[in-house]
């Protein structure tokens, strides 16, 4: 199996694309930690894994909280080689119909969020040879309308993941991203909500704004998060893995 004996820490972990990257990496052997601000459905997850799943529910918005997600998931497992940051928010507005408030949200979430855990999870990482996987989207490449909040973060996270991978290349860590287009997930509900759609309609529009015709699913993504966690891409870093239908390529 791919990741026995591997310890790896996802967050967002009780999200639709967290589910499916937690499950993919335990059904190949590996240990992981359930990161999400959401409690109870971390708890449901947890129960599933058996002892190949550890619970560290927390806020990857605060970094005494990342700190001690890492810290109880080495305590636990002994050690970490991969860290998955799926953690994340959308806001649909423009500048007018974003407020600091939200502004901060996303931000924070989606890019401090993913900081933080890297910071605390990398002498760990360093330790063991390890490597990050981010979770970025098409909106890392490209705008969106009503979306100028969860495009900074996006577009954050790819530089931070370039800039990262070069510090620590010749550390032996890799730093990676997928960036999927939109995927059917709960995400998908908070967005037809906000847009005020039905969310089946909205679910609709976006399967037909996708080249392919059809949104991309959890289990692609995590696929693709496993194979750049995995020694098959030992030597890549840096590297931006853009699963979008075809979207980015008009
Ligand atoms: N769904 C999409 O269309 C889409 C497209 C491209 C990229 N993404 C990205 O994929 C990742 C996973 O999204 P998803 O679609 O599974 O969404 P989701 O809403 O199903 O899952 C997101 C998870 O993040 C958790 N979370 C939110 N804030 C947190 C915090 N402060 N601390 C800890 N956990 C927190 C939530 O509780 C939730 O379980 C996100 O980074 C998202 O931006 C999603």
């Amino acid at each position: 199996m791919m990741f026995q004996d591997k310890v790896i820490l996802v967050t967002g972990a009780a999200g639709g694309v967290g589910h499916a990257i937690v499950r993919s990496f335990a059904a190949e052997g590996a240990r992981v930690a359930i990161c999400d601000r959401n409690h109870d459905a971390g708890t449901t997850l947890v129960k599933e894994l058996g002892d190949q799943g550890f619970l560290v529910s927390g806020d990857v918005t605060e970094p005494d909280s990342c700190n001690a997600m890492v810290a109880k998931t080495v305590d636990h497992f002994g050690k970490l080689d991969v860290l998955v940051n799926g953690a994340g928010v959308i806001h649909v507005g423009d500048a007018q119909g974003t407020n600091p408030a939200q502004w901060r949200h996303v931000l924070s979430v989606n890019l401090d969020g993913a900081f933080y855990m890297s910071r605390a999870a990398m002498p760990h990482l360093l330790a063991s040879g390890g490597s990050i996987v981010n979770i970025g989207s098409d909106f890392s490449f490209v705008g969106g309308e009503q979306l100028v909040a969860y495009c900074a973060s996006k577009g954050g996270m790819l530089m931070m993941t370039k800039a990262m991978a070069l510090d620590h290349a010749n550390q032996g860590v890799r730093i990676n991203i997928v960036c999927p287009t939109v995927i059917d997930t709960p995400m998908v509900d908070s967005l037809a909500r906000q847009l005020g759609n039905p969310a089946e309609e909205q679910r609709k529009i976006y399967d037909a704004s996708v080249p392919t015709g059809r949104m991309i699913a959890p289990q692609e993504v995590a696929d693709s998060v496993l194979f750049l966690a995995s020694d098959k891409a030992g030597h890549i870093t840096g590297t931006s893995l853009v699963i979008d239908g075809g979207v980015t390529a008009r």
